[in-house]
């Protein structure tokens, strides 16, 4: 059987050198839910050097600037742009209020890493890729299930070139997000273009690729909170059509943990998938790859780390080393319309019943 070696340090994320590190002060705008339990938590862990913390409603500002030590707090974005130790402002409002916060951000020399979905249209994500290119600052997703240990792994899998032809992606996911309190409830389309944007964006880091075509379809259930249909399939085609990928997000289902997340890869030499059990946030994960030479062997590796709060970190380390390097990082603002593109055309899919062509970039 053929082994291959594949250990912690290939695919944990870790920060950049201290040099480096040290060099970038981060402001934290919009100090809500992802900032203070996850963002603020994986870059204390990391050793990032957060200078200001900034939200509108002057509770929430004060307290995760006291959690974690933040010398300044405010409710005021004219005092982080003041600030001439911020260099990164970490964008964690939610996406009706990026536009108006880029606007001033950029043109002040910040650069941004935006939570996703950048924009609530592909009109307005468009609009502040162009601000920030004409700016020259550096725009960056944060996309940051890239950096979550399993899906590095399998990418660092892919990238060895151990699957020879790579034809086949198929992602299965089944979650609940339907609550009466929560305010995804409201968000249109929340489960494609809020929550599905990670594996839209996924299938693009796996195979390199944009689909030139998606056909979407989707249901109500029976008694849902939410506005818009919670559970999808999206079939994505490609050109030349010698790649497929097929992305199934329940996202309703009270059956949570019955089976695991799933991503299957196949390529014509090799098959690889990644079998998340329990949760996203505390599971264990198991990557098995076999080798068409040698059908009935696998290898399983049990997958160090996980998405939550760790990823984050990753995403913070891509900025700051490619901001170091004088290079786009990967999930730059550009890179990212074309994820925006696919889950665009999958919900005019899925309201239209049509397949939806993926406009060029
Ligand atoms: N896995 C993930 O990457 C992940 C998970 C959850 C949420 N998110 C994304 O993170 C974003 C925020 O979600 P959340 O759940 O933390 O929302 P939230 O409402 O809890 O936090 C947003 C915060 O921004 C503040 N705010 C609004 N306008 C502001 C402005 N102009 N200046 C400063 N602060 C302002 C609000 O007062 C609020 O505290 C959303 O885009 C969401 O999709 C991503």
């Amino acid at each position: 059987m053929r082994q291959i070696e594949l250990h912690p340090e290939d695919y944990l994320p870790a920060a950049p050198p201290q040099e480096i590190v040290q060099r970038y002060g981060i402001a934290i705008v919009g100090c809500g839910n992802i900032a203070r339990n996850t963002h603020l938590p994986a870059y204390s862990k990391f050793g990032y050097r957060i200078v200001a913390a900034c939200d509108v409603i002057e509770e929430k500002a004060r307290t995760v600037a006291e959690e974690y030590d933040i010398p300044l707090w405010t409710t005021n974005l004219e005092a982080v742009i003041d600030r001439r130790d911020v260099d990164i402002v970490d964008l964690a409002v939610r996406p009706e209020h990026r536009l108006a916060a880029v606007e001033q951000l950029a043109p002040a020399g910040k650069h941004i890493l935006s939570q996703k979905p950048l924009a609530p249209t592909l009109a307005e994500a468009e609009r502040i890729v162009e601000i920030c290119q004409e700016a020259g600052i550096t725009l960056m997703i944060n996309q940051q299930a890239r950096w979550a240990s399993y899906h590095t792994a399998m990418k660092v899998l892919i990238d060895r070139g151990l699957f020879g032809h790579l034809y086949s992606v198929l992602h299965v996911h089944r979650q609940y997000q339907d609550g009466t309190d929560s305010a995804w409830r409201t968000t249109p389309d929340f489960t494609i273009i809020d929550n599905g944007i990670h594996y839209v964006d996924l299938s693009r880091y796996f195979t390199g690729r944009t689909p030139r075509r998606v056909k979407t379809t989707t249901t109500r259930v029976p008694g849902q909170n939410a506005i818009d249909p919670m559970i999808y399939t999206i079939l994505c085609e490609y050109e030349p059509a010698d790649l497929m990928s097929t992305l199934h997000f329940n996202n309703i289902a009270p059956a949570l943990h019955h089976s695991p997340y799933l991503w299957h890869i196949d390529g014509t030499d090799a098959s690889a998938s990644i079998a998340r059990y329990g949760s996203l946030r505390d599971g264990r994960t198991e990557l098995t790859i076999s080798f068409k030479e040698d059908l009935d062997q696998r290898q399983v590796f049990h997958i160090q780390g996980g998405w939550f709060p760790d990823a984050w970190g990753g995403t913070m380390g891509e900025m700051q080393r490619a901001l170091a390097a004088g290079v786009e990082p990967q999930a730059s603002g550009r890179d990212n319309l074309n994820s925006i593109r696919i889950t665009d055309a999958a919900v005019e899919s899925s309201k239209t019943g049509q397949t939806v062509e993926i406009p060029p970039a």
